[in-house]
């Protein structure tokens, strides 16, 4: 008789670490949490522009893969040897998003199916509010703006592709990203109409980091903005005890199992 290996959940201590997106706003500052991090995670940062190599390795990145997600191929060499993938990428509004052929669409499923191949363990996606069930967390306005070039919809194909990969997930839908400092103090939703307003990048970047280390975000889709941007009453509030690398990390072996509640 075929007896099912018991489900492990996935927690990186060390490794490699892909971030798509480095060089934008939200991922250098996750390229800046993972530098200042406990963990002895190799750092490989995803850019298409060989210009970009220099500061990245500047910001702390171990490794650069120059490719682009549109590439198959390319998100096939970004991920090789990956134990978990950061994906803050975001597409160039334009003629690439109006026929859905875009990094946060096609890219990404890119990335997922090429995550999958490689055996990657985790998969953090920064998706936005307004996707999906979110869809009253974003202004009307933005929301009609963004739907209409194609941004949302492709977004949404981007988390449905993931939540049905079979990968270790986590997805965060932030609010409008702003450049101010981290504030460490997020109210998180989830389950679609549940918070409005703004965060930093700072703030989204740590969680980016955090939901690597933290089981409790395993397979679950949180919509997130900062306390001093929340706009009008959240509904659908839930604590997330937010995991920094472990100590244990230092030193430790490639990557930690830990038996899955479920
Ligand atoms: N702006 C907002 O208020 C807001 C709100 C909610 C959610 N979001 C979402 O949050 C995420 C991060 O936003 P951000 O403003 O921090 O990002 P950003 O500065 O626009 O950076 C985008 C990144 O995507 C990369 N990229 C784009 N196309 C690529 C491709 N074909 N192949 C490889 N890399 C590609 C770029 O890298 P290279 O150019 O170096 O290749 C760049 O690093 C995005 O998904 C965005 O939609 C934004």
């Amino acid at each position: 008789m075929y007896v099912r290996e018991p489900r492990h959940r996935m927690t990186i201590t060390s490794g490699r670490v892909l971030v798509a997106g480095a060089t934008g706003g939200t991922g250098r500052r996750v390229l800046d949490v993972l530098h200042t991090s406990d963990s002895e995670v190799v750092v490989r940062a995803l850019t298409r522009s060989p210009d970009s190599e220099s500061p990245l390795r500047d910001r702390g990145a171990d490794e650069v893969v120059i490719g682009d997600v549109m590439n198959p191929d390319d998100a096939a060499r970004a991920v090789a040897d990956v134990d978990a993938v950061i994906c803050a990428l975001g597409s160039s509004l334009g003629l690439d998003t109006l026929t859905s052929d875009s990094a946060d669409g096609e890219g990404t499923k890119n990335l997922i199916d090429a995550a999958c191949k490689a055996g990657v363990e985790q998969f953090v996606l920064v998706s936005s509010l307004g996707v999906g069930d979110s869809a009253p967390g974003m202004p009307l306005g933005l929301r009609l703006l963004f739907r209409g070039l194609g941004v949302l919809p492709a977004k949404a194909r981007a988390e449905a592709h993931l939540r049905d990969s079979g990968l270790t997930y986590t997805i965060l839908r932030p609010g409008g990203l702003t450049n101010a400092d981290a504030t460490g103090d997020i109210v998180v939703g989830e389950g679609g109409d549940t918070v409005s307003g703004s965060i930093p990048r700072a703030d989204v970047a740590g969680l980016c980091v955090a939901s690597l280390f933290t089981p409790a975000a395993t397979n679950r889709t949180f919509e997130v903005v900062a306390q001093g941007g929340l706009r009008g009453t959240p509904e659908g509030i839930v604590e997330i005890d937010w995991q920094t690398a472990p100590a244990a990390a230092r030193g430790g072996s490639t990557v930690e199992e830990s038996e899955s509640a479920d």
